[in-house]
């Protein structure tokens, strides 16, 4: 067995050995703080990339296996007892390594396009701008999760914290991350655009405050042009 990946974290030891892994699929996620019509728009997407003639997969983080959902449903729910900044990060990473490696991989190597709603940078931004934890550590768990699997392109559906926190009261009860005050979103949306400035060849952001027909028409674009 040829070995793929070896994690790049100093004080890992664990390297991930598949016996032949063609990733053939695209990866593709989308990001951005709630209210900002992620769901809309990933339909749309799908749809336009399934035009093209690819098979799509489309999931979303946390969750996206069985488990994964019932460790979701640990992470949105109001609990009966506090959730650590610390336990909520490696959560959404447990809930990660299971969708990694029982979903994404598979649908990949068959060469089936994944688009998921929220994936690592979602803990960059909300773990780490959102709560202080340390990029490092969210970088170390990213490596040793997922190592060489990023996306391919990370659509931004950029909106102000007012405008997305507005939209997204419409929709009902707050679930225990959206109940958090409107400084923790202003430091989730700082931190995806900071994430889209770093990186600006794997980021497309799209200004979520157009109106709906102008950000379909923006997400139908980048539907037609990814290679
Ligand atoms: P959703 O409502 O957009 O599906 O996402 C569920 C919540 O989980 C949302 O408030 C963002 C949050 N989240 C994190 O805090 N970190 C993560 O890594 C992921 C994937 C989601």
């Amino acid at each position: 067995m040829t070995p793929l990946w070896q994690s790049t974290c100093a004080d890992c030891v664990i390297g991930v050995t598949k016996d032949i892994e063609l990733n053939t699929g695209r990866f593709i996620t989308v990001e951005g703080i709630e209210g900002v019509g992620k769901s809309t728009n990933i339909e749309h997407l799908s749809r336009i990339i399934e035009s093209r003639g690819f098979k799509v997969l489309k999931t979303r983080e946390p969750g996206g296996t069985p488990m994964a959902e019932r460790i979701r449903a640990l992470l949105v729910e109001h609990g009966e007892e506090e959730l650590p900044d610390i336990a909520e990060l490696l959560l959404m990473f447990a809930a990660r390594a299971l969708h990694v490696n029982n979903v994404i991989r598979p649908a990949l190597a068959a060469g089936t396009w994944v688009v998921c709603d929220r994936f690592t940078d979602a803990s960059r931004a909300y773990q780490g701008g959102g709560r202080g934890i340390p990029m490092n550590n969210i970088n170390q768990l990213a490596d040793w999760v997922h190592g060489n699997l990023q996306p391919d392109l990370t659509i931004l559906l950029d909106a102000p914290v007012d405008t997305g926190l507005d939209r997204a009261g419409r929709r009902g009860e707050p679930d225990r991350i959206e109940v958090e005050r409107r400084e923790f979103f202003s430091r989730v949306r700082e931190t995806y655009l900071q994430l889209a400035g770093s990186e600006p060849e794997r980021f497309i952001v799209v200004d979520a405050t157009q109106d709906l027909e102008s950000v379909r028409r923006a997400v139908e674009r980048i539907a037609l042009e990814i290679e």
